[in-house]
Parts: structure tokens; C-alpha cells; sequence
């Protein structure tokens, strides 16, 4: 039987819980490991299909295919908020469940899913892999769902960690032991080292090729527990400060993307965000690809996301073209704003 997580005064369990009737959370190595066990215990399998955003990375994929759940994606605008007309459109009796997802850890209107849940009888899956920190009314982001994940590798410099909220606790059966992705023995020691180089504007020594859908492209993972190492790591740390932070480099961002005539996605952020990256729109995909080029000159890491599910070529044209004006200025807690500031001030160039 696998454990929950020991009732211990750790950082994250002094957040505000989920719900009055959730336990602690389950971890996992990968949010998509937590998705595949939440689907389990949502009752959900060969047959069911689940409302997905189309703009989507292909690895939250991965675990319906794996337990026979289709997804039927559904529109979402330049600001990642959901086309409703067209979820209405496309709710048959197959269909049992929807993804919110908190896009690059800014909150979504967690009422309007529920209100087009409790039309259709369907349940919430709240994807908050984005958003370790965010806050929303007084709760972790990912516990707003019927069941939530939250990646918390993709925040904090770990290797693997990641956590499913299970809101009905008479649902959150026992998940099989699973063993823990193995952590690279000298993984602690060099934790710092990531940190310092975090600091310096998340730069990485070989730049991939942001410019193509294949750049990323995974196999689906074996399931893996989170490696107690990292559990320990994420037990230091304080959500809400890790989100303040993140909201301050995300401002400085802000300001440089739009003197350098980039459209920001978002007019602003909320101050319960947790942001990931400052997603930004540019003009076409050649001044994108100008930009990637920018962020290689300078070490700093301007990607791209999502690497869509391999069935989407041709079928979403709308997602494609916003993958293809879209850009991820990185934030990292480690960075300081003001250097960055002082960085960016000397670089701010017209693209
Ligand atoms: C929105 C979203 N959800 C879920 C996942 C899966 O997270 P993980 O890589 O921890 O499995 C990703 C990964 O990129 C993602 O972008």
C-alpha cells in the first residue's frame, strides 16, 4: 500500500488544506503520474472521455491513454481562458470530467468550471502543474478540483516531486507502492550550484530547438514515486514566499517585454499568481525565432511551449498559431530582480 504523507509540521502541510475533508496530498514523481492515479480514483477509464484544453503539452496526455480515457479538446483564447460556446457543443453522455488548467501559475476562474460542472455532471481535474504557491480563496492551487496536481519540480530546482489532491476523501484509495525515481547522488551537493546558475537568468548550455514541435517530444514515463531527498528539499521551502518572489521577476519581465513591443499575455497578474514563466505574444514566427536567438546570445532561456500530443498536427490550427507567436521569459526564485533589471537594461533591443 502506498502511504500518505506522514502528518508532520513541514512547510506545505502548514498551507491552508484543500478542503475540510482532504488528507495530505499523494507525490509522485511527475504531475502526469498523479493525473494517471487521480483518473483511477475518479473511477475513470475505457470509454469515459475528459474536456481538454487544446493548447496542451502532449506528457498530460500520456496517463488518459494509458487507462483508455479519450480527450476531447476544447478552444482557448490568446489569455488561456476556455471558448465556453464550444464546450457546450461538445459534452456527450461519454464525457465525465474536464481540465482547468492554471496556465503558467495564474489562477483561472475556478467558479465558471464548476458552474459547467455542475450543469453536466461532470468532475474538475485542476491542473495547477504550473503553480506551486498559488493561492486561491485561502487554499493551494490544485485543491479547488475534484482532484488537483501540482508539479512541483518544475518550480523548485529538484529533480522529480509532484502532488495529487484528492478532494472526496472516501474516493483516495490506496495506490500501489510505487518505487521513487532514483535521485542522482550528487544531486545535493550541486543544489546550489543549480541555484547560483538559476540566478543567473535559468540559462542553459545548449539551447534546444525551441522553433520545433519535435523539440521535446517524451516517450510516456514509467510510474515513479517522488524521491524522499526531494520531499525533503520541498520541506523547506516557503510556498508563499517561493510565489511573492516569483511575482517580482515576473514584473520586471513585464516591464522589458513590452518596451521591446511584445504583447504580454495577460494585462497583469493577480497577487495570488505563482508565476512559471511571463508568456508573451510576438508579432509572427519569425520575430519569435528572432527572440529564441536573442535568449541564446545572452544565456537566457526563451523558449517555447507546449510540445502538443502528435495527433494534433493539422487538427488544431488555432493552438499552432498561437505555439507559434508565443514566447516563456523564465523566472526563477533564485534570480534577483533588481540585476535582472540592470541585466535587461543593457540588452533591451527591438526584434
Ligand atoms: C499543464 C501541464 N500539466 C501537466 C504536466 C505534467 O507535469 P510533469 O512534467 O510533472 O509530469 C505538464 C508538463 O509539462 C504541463 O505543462
Amino acid at each position: 500500500m502506498y502511504a500518505r504523507l506522514p502528518d508532520i509540521d513541514y512547510a506545505l502541510a502548514r498551507l491552508p488544506q484543500a478542503t475540510p475533508n482532504t488528507g495530505p496530498p499523494f507525490t509522485f514523481a511527475y504531475a502526469r503520474t498523479a493525473l494517471k492515479y487521480g483518473l483511477g480514483m475518479l473511477r475513470l477509464g475505457h470509454g469515459d472521455k475528459v474536456l481538454v484544453p487544446e493548447f496542451i503539452c502532449e506528457t498530460l496526455i500520456h496517463p488518459m491513454t494509458q487507462v483508455g480515457v479519450a480527450p476531447v479538446y476544447f478552444p482557448v483564447s490568446s489569455t488561456f481562458e476556455p471558448e465556453w460556446d464550444a464546450i457546450e457543443t461538445l459534452v456527450t453522455d461519454a464525457v465525465k470530467a474536464i481540465v482547468l488548467v492554471h496556465y503558467f501559475g495564474c489562477p483561472q476562474d475556478v467558479s465558471a468550471y464548476r458552474r459547467v460542472c455542475d450543469r453536466y455532471h461532470l468532475k474538475l481535474i485542476e491542473d495547477n502543474a504550473h503553480g506551486f504557491g498559488m493561492v486561491i480563496d485561502g487554499t493551494q492551487g490544485g485543491c479547488a478540483g475534484d482532484i488537483g496536481l501540482v508539479s512541483l519540480r518544475k518550480t523548485l530546482p529538484i529533480p522529480n516531486g509532484a502532488i495529487l489532491h484528492v478532494a472526496a476523501a472516501s474516493a483516495a484509495e490506496d495506490i500501489p507502492a510505487l518505487p521513487a525515481q532514483p535521485v542522482h547522488v550528487r544531486w545535493k551537493a550541486t543544489r546550489r550550484r543549480v541555484a547560483r546558475k538559476m540566478a543567473r537568468h535559468a540559462p542553459r548550455l545548449t539551447q534546444p530547438d525551441y522553433t520545433s514541435q519535435a523539440a521535446f517530444r517524451e516517450a510516456p514515463m514509467p510510474d515513479w514515486s517522488m524521491h524522499q531527498a526531494t520531499w525533503d528539499y520541498c520541506c523547506t521551502v516557503d510556498p508563499a514566499h517561493v510565489a511573492e518572489v516569483r511575482r517580482c521577476i515576473y514584473a520586471v519581465w513585464d516591464t522589458f517585454v513590452r518596451e521591446c513591443g511584445l504583447e504580454p499575455a495577460w494585462t497583469g497578474i493577480p497577487n495570488n499568481a505563482a508565476p512559471l514563466v511571463l508568456p508573451a505574444y510576438a508579432g509572427n514566427i519569425s520575430q519569435r525565432n528572432r527572440w529564441f536567438h536573442w535568449g541564446m546570445r545572452h544565456g537566457v532561456d526563451v523558449h517555447s511551449w507546449p510540445t502538443f500530443p502528435e495527433s494534433h498536427t493539422g487538427a488544431h490550427p488555432h493552438a499552432m498559431e498561437l505555439w507559434e507567436r508565443l514566447l516563456c521569459f523564465p523566472i526563477h526564485q533564485e534570480m534577483d530582480g533588481c540585476a535582472l533589471r540592470r541585466f535587461l537594461d543593457s540588452r533591451r533591443e527591438c526584434l
